[in-house]
């Protein structure tokens, strides 16, 4: 008997070190006789776009952890529900029929979750020996009942160290302007506020940290930052692309902003629209915005070796939940202690994490809605803990990557 395991949404430096955890663990273990890829996940399938991952060979298999990005490709596909529309269903499980697979693995975030536990309803109401288990990835952090996601940690650490080398390069001058730096994360703040742990003698580079979680209000900001402008001659000013107005709406999105298949608005432009404000507002000329892009989620020469650890973790620990008959799970991750930092992994129901969103605490915000607490200061900077060593190839980082 076989099993299949596939990737969804947006991809993160440390997804297929999931893959690898679940294929190395399969080998201990000796549960499936082959582990199968599913390429663009669930659409991909669908397509029968499948390869064989256990005919990787050793050094394969580990050039493949530490390659970033979706090695598998991805999708960002929505199933509707089997009592609306059957016909997907019953073409997905006959394609898993034809290759003998008895588990499913997933790994994505809220919206990979949703058809994780639609999945194996459908498989439980028609009584099949199918078990679909969820393993969570996300850069944004932004999904429940887990401390925190695998990839978070990795683009937590990539933002800190961009925010730590830039303030180092707008600090340079003797008239120094205004520096803006945006991270990802569209509905919460967890990225952005990962900029915090930038610091230079115990002091946060960044000046002004804005979150999606605080509503943004143009005048106070225009007021933070004349105010600090004028005191410092410099202000470093970090933003999520996910900001939104008193009326719940992003400040970069325009009626024409696109969307993905899951429903979720493209973002991004928000330091730049914070750069228009500042200068029409007469305060300084001088202001330059940073989009750090896709870089937050394939930054591999950055990732922490703590995040890579926890991906391997939590696809070994979703080999196991299948081979104990589990289904409709996600693996989560559990923090057992912050100093020295340990976790572990225990298993939540993903129709509890489907479509829910795990925002940034309130009480991690200052009271004035700009910079962030030291609770939260003490709950990131375990996850970005410690350096991956990538073997190269040419000088370059040697990656395993599957034809495209
Ligand atoms: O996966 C999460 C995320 O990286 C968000 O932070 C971001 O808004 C979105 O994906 C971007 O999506 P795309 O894959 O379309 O670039």
């Amino acid at each position: 008997m076989n099993c299949i395991i596939a990737q969804s949404g947006g991809p993160t430096s440390v997804i297929n070190a999931s893959v690898y955890g679940l294929v190395k663990e399969n080998f201990n273990l000796e549960v499936f006789d082959n582990v199968y890829g599913g390429l663009n996940g669930i659409q991909g399938i669908l397509e029968k776009k499948i390869i064989n991952l256990s005919s990787m060979n050793k050094d394969e298999l580990e050039a493949f952890k530490n390659t970033p990005s979706s090695g598998l490709g991805s999708c960002r596909y929505k199933l509707k529900d089997f009592s609306e529309n059957e016909y997907e269903y019953i073409k997905l499980i006959k394609i898993l029929k034809e290759l003998d697979i008895k588990a499913f693995f997933y790994v994505g975030g809220n919206d990979s979750m949703d058809t994780t536990a639609k999945l194996s309803k459908y498989a439980k109401k028609k009584n099949l020996d199918i078990k679909f288990i969820g393993i969570p990835k996300t850069i944004d952090n932004d999904l429940v009942l887990t401390d925190h996601t695998p990839g978070f940690g990795s683009a937590a650490k990539f933002i800190a160290t961009a925010t730590l080398e830039t303030y180092l390069d707008s600090t340079v001058y003797m008239d120094n302007g205004i520096f803006i730096i945006e991270a990802m994360g569209r509905d919460t703040g967890w990225l952005a506020a990962s900029a915090a742990l930038a610091q230079i003698n115990g002091k946060p580079c960044a000046d002004f940290i804005y979150l999606p979680e605080s509503e943004f209000s143009i005048t106070d900001f225009l007021n933070d930052v004349r105010k600090t402008f004028k005191e410092k001659n410099h202000v470093y000013i970090v933003a999520s692309e996910g900001l939104r107005d008193c009326t719940g709406k992003f400040i970069t999105q325009s009626a024409y902003s696109a969307h993905d298949k899951f429903g979720h608005a493209q973002l991004g432009g928000v330091g730049e629209y914070l750069k228009n404000l500042i200068m029409d507002a007469g305060i300084t000329k001088r202001v330059k915005a940073l989009e750090l892009g896709v870089m937050q989620r394939c930054a591999m020469h950055c990732a922490s070796k703590t995040d890579l650890d926890e991906a391997i973790m939590v696809g070994a620990a979703a080999i196991r939940a299948a081979a104990e008959g589990k289904s409709g799970y996600m693996v989560s991750i559990k923090r057992e202690t912050n100093s020295p930092y340990k976790s572990s992994t225990v298993l939540v129901d993903a129709n509890e994490i489907a479509n829910k969103i795990k925002h940034f605490p309130k009480e991690w915000i200052n009271k004035k809605g700009n910079h962030i607490t030291v609770e939260a200061i003490n709950y990131l900077r375990p996850l970005i803990a410690d350096n991956v060593l990538l073997d190269t190839e040419d000088l370059l980082p040697k990656y395993k990557v599957f034809s495209r």
